[in-house]
């Protein structure tokens, strides 16, 4: 089995998708093959990629009616490709609630494409109800991206009881991967606080790179291509490809052991 990264934080707006799409296609630059799950209604990842979101995506396959392989597209990152999001999943957290196994449908959904990828990243939408709960199920990692403020601390330790709590009765394969800092402004004396504290409590759980904010990031989504793609040259593109060497080196690592 490939690894399978879920992207998690209840917290909106921290930079999940962000994150997905930008260190998925870094890695795919430098080699190894990613598919994307856009397990957010509000389709953010997939016109990330200007993925055509009339086209089935993952409610489509959880439900049973498309194949996982009928409904991967291409994008434009050589090597990455998508099974797309969108308001369709809105519906399935509410219908899931009945199902026995409810908290296994992703996994079961992606079981006849995770070997095909190096790396399958899902990202999940800024709650922790059902749909994130069947990312962490289904993945054997998670990236908790966070933003450098103070109140990003709030939801961590409840976030990461959710993880501890998967790990006891759903998933024993899940694993937290990392924290990622993003949006860092070194400039503001309580970015670099929080940093600290993390650092302090979470030591090697922290990702040593860290996303600072750049305006290339935000823009590069509107033009439906990754980072990487729009401005390579840019501070946002070279800290992402930077995470993808560490994440690739930590993977190694983990399956050296
Ligand atoms: N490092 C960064 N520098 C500048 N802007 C960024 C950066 N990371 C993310 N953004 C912007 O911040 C906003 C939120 O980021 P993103 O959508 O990745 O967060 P999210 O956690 O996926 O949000 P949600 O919880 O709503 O799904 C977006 O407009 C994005 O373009
Ligand atoms: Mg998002």
């Amino acid at each position: 089995m490939g690894t399978v990264i879920a992207f998690a934080n209840q917290k909106g707006g921290v930079g999940k998708t962000t994150t997905a799409v930008n260190l998925g296609a870094s890695i795919a630059e430098s080699g190894p093959s990613v598919l994307l799950i856009d397990f957010d209604a509000q389709g953010n990842l997939s016109s990330s990629v200007g993925a055509d979101r009339s086209a089935p995506g993952i409610y489509k396959v959880l439900s049973g009616e498309v194949a996982a392989v009928d409904a991967i597209q291409e994008t434009p990152q050589p090597r990455m490709s998508i099974i797309t999001g969108g308001a369709d999943l809105t519906g399935a957290s509410v219908e899931l609630v009945n199902e026995e196994r409810r908290e296994y449908f992703l996994r079961d959904a992606l079981k006849p494409v995770v070997d095909k990828f190096d790396f399958i990243f899902i990202d999940s939408p800024p709650s922790l109800g059902l749909l994130t709960l069947n990312a962490m199920v289904a993945a054997n990692r998670v990236i908790v991206p966070l933003q450098c403020e103070y109140f990003a601390l709030e939801g961590l330790t409840q976030l990461l009881q959710n993880i501890k709590r998967v790990q006891t009765s759903l998933n024993p394969d899940l694993e937290l991967f990392g924290i990622l800092f993003t949006m860092y402004d070194s400039r503001t004396r309580l970015a670099n606080d929080v940093v600290q504290e993390v650092i302090g409590y979470f030591g090697k759980r922290v990702f040593r790179t860290i996303i600072p904010r750049n305006v290339r990031l935000s823009e590069a989504p509107s033009h439906g291509i990754p980072v990487n793609l729009y401005d390579p040259a840019c501070v946002g593109a070279r800290s992402y490809k930077k995470l993808s060497e560490e994440v690739l080196s930590r993977v190694k690592d983990q399956t050296a052991r």
